[in-house]
């Protein structure tokens, strides 16, 4: 008896607990149900992109063997010009392919990141997509050029992204469109079947993008160059942690903004005057690119300066010798440059501000040395001020703090070329 009776109460109790659990579970079903989609990027990614401050964007395709810009000459070209165009693929042979040698350059250039051209407006998939025969895979070279770069510079511990067009030119041309193409497609728009597997063009796209976030090692930002719609929540679902840039955040392209903008934000730019590789190319000088990053970074900006590889797979000697130029630089300056934010003040004259991000350090950086060995800071009036370094030179400099702002004595040789930084450390947190 006893025992039945607690057979009774313990059965009692053990409905009551399965209801509860069910009541629960449910309830919890339904807030996850409830959850929105995440449509916006992590504020730590945010941080985290901020914090890298320099990248190098890699602008590369079958169209290098022409060397005229990449995808733009279908936009409103002849139907045998298109014809040609999209017949490059078949002679794509780019042999010296190495990585290896991109990544360690721009590692020691002092980039943070990279970002490669997955497939640009013109359709070409430089990965090995299953979804098209219009990739890598189908080239005499025939080998995964996106797995190589990403793991050449995730070995360098470059953080790796994907340059990928929603529009998508090849669809256009397979499908019978005349006439210009359109670079901002409303993807979802478009339902004519495409590709191996005869999909609409968004669901072609979106199952590309399950392919280079899952099939390509961690992938840290991804770059929509047009109208993503239908795609960004996608891939915040495939990879919440994710930093879309184009599409999502402000980038200004082949310029430099008037005034600092709301962070995150990149400004991308070609070294010379194309995206992809251009024979004899107009370049700009190291001077100018270092001034350029100087300038992005006090505003809170990041900067992506582009590489255009030549057909063979070897960078042009130029754009070589440009990021050894920036190399040598960011060997002295770089603390400058990584994990600051803008300061309270970008500019003063020639000088440029930035700060680190935990407040350690003002920086100030010199775009043109001084004429007079002593200079005046206005803007630094009110740090109060621990110590003032150049960098490059192991020293303390002689300071004064008077009432027009700070007064630095400065070495007569200079440590570097290009633009000069001064350490400020603060007393305490201004
Ligand atoms: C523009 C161009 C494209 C290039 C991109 C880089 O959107 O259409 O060719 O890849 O800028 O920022």
């Amino acid at each position: 008896m006893r025992n039945r009776s607690v057979g009774w109460s313990t059965g009692i109790a053990l409905a009551l607990l399965m209801v509860i659990a069910l009541a629960f579970g449910s309830a919890v079903h339904a807030g996850e149900k409830k959850q929105a989609p995440q449509d916006h990027n992590k504020k730590a990614s945010e941080e985290k992109f901020m914090d890298w401050g320099f990248g190098l964007f890699i602008h590369w395709g079958p169209v290098a063997q022409i060397g005229k810009e990449i995808s733009w000459p279908v936009h409103d070209a002849s139907q045998e010009f298109r014809d040609k165009y999209f017949s490059l693929y078949k002679t794509f042979n780019p042999v010296k392919f190495n990585p290896e040698r991109w990544a360690e350059l721009a590692k020691d250039a002092g980039m943070e990141y990279v970002v490669f051209t997955t497939k640009h407006h013109a359709g070409f998939c430089m990965y090995d997509s299953k979804y098209t025969d219009y990739d890598i895979m189908n080239t005499p070279y025939g080998k995964d050029i996106t797995a190589r770069v990403g793991q050449a510079f995730r070995d360098e511990n470059v953080a790796v992204g994907w340059y990928y067009s929603p529009s998508d030119w090849h669809y256009l041309y397979k499908t019978g469109h005349k006439g210009k193409y359109d670079y901002g497609m409303v993807v979802p728009k478009h339902t004519k079947p495409y590709g191996t597997h005869n999909l609409t063009l968004l669901e072609y796209e979106r199952k590309q993008i399950e392919e280079l976030l899952t099939n390509y090692g961690k992938t840290e930002v991804m770059w929509y160059d047009g109208n993503a719609t239908g795609l960004k929540k996608h891939t915040w679902k495939l990879a919440p942690d994710v930093l879309i840039a184009r599409s999502v955040i402000k980038t200004p392209e082949q310029k430099l903004p008037k005034k600092p903008l709301e962070g995150p934000w990149e400004t991308c730019m070609t070294m010379g005057r194309q995206w992809d590789y251009k024979p004899n190319d107009n370049y700009k000088s190291v001077t100018q690119l270092v001034h350029n990053l100087v300038k992005i970074r006090a505003m809170g900006g990041n900067y992506l300066l582009n590489v255009g590889p030549k057909p063979d797979g070897t960078l042009p000697e130029p754009q070589v010798r440009i990021l050894k130029g920036l190399a040598r630089w960011m060997k002295t300056n770089a603390e400058a440059i990584h994990g600051v934010r803008a300061w309270k003040t970008p500019q003063e004259g020639d000088v440029w501000f930035t700060r680190k991000k935990d407040r350690s350090a003002v920086y100030a950086v010199m775009l043109r040395w001084p004429e007079k060995s002593r200079v005046m800071f206005k803007t630094l009036k009110d740090v109060p001020v621990k110590s003032v370094r150049l960098l490059g030179m192991s020293d303390e400099l002689e300071w004064e703090k008077g009432g027009k702002g700070l007064s630095v004595h400065l070495p007569s040789a200079k440590p570097c070329d290009h633009a000069w930084t001064l350490k400020i450390v603060p007393r305490e947190q201004e």
